[in-house]
């Protein structure tokens, strides 16, 4: 399973790397307000600044919703970057633009997905990876990783190369559960991520560890 980081604060997504486990990165319009990341040239550089950062795909989201204006976005984003994705929501025109995009052999992420039909459809449109939102499904009350389940089966009935891209994660079980799953990828926060490591009894037997070899290091 590829480990995607999901934040567009630099620093973040440098520790992630530095991990060794990182394989890419995802950001939203959202996570980019988040780091004060205004203005589109600011927006350009921004994302320049963390391809420079990581050796993998970095999701970089259109915010049009007419078909001219994703793929003139998509143009300029593509130039940052061979590692940018474009990042497309599941709308009609988004639909439109991943079908125009990956004819000219631009790979997608079709994001905002709640539903397996919505992701059956950006899988035809030829999408590079989907992107379900767990958490958010989850906050209402509706299991997110059924969700995972669902497209993880339709995938497989087809054979739809389209990447499960397991989003909107909150926490480390979700990371493990989408893996028991059989997701492609899983996006997370990086406390998420480094929340893996902690065992109370890794801790437990480390400091024994560490006690005992005084008994020998002298
Ligand atoms: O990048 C999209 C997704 O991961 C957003 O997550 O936590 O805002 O629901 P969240």
């Amino acid at each position: 399973m590829k480990f995607f980081i999901d934040t567009a604060n630099l620093a973040q997504i440098k520790e992630a790397q530095d991990l060794g486990v990182l394989d890419g990165v995802t950001t939203n319009p959202s996570l980019m307000a988040k780091e004060g990341i205004v203005g589109k040239d600011n927006v350009l550089a921004h994302y320049k600044a963390i391809c420079d950062i990581v050796d993998g795909d970095v999701s970089a989201e259109v915010i049009s919703t007419d078909v001219d204006g994703m793929l003139k976005e998509a143009e300029e984003l593509c130039k940052i970057d061979p590692k940018i994705v474009i990042k497309v929501p599941i709308i009609a025109n988004g639909i439109k633009a991943i079908k125009k995009l990956t004819s000219k052999g631009i790979r997608t992420n079709c994001t905002l997905i709640f539903s397996s039909g919505q992701a059956l459809l950006a899988a035809k449109a030829g999408a590079t990876y989907v992107s379900p939102f767990l958490g958010r499904l989850d906050d209402v009350s509706t299991d997110g990783l059924n969700l995972i389940e669902e497209i993880r089966i339709i995938f497989d009935n087809y054979g739809y190369q389209t990447e499960i891209l397991a989003a909107s994660v909150r926490g480390p079980m979700h990371i493990i559960n989408c893996a028991k799953i059989g997701a492609d990828v899983v996006t997370a926060p990086l406390n998420a991520i480094t929340a893996l490591l902690n065992h109370p009894l890794t801790d437990k037997g480390l400091a024994q560890f560490l006690e005992d070899s005084k008994k020998f290091n002298v």
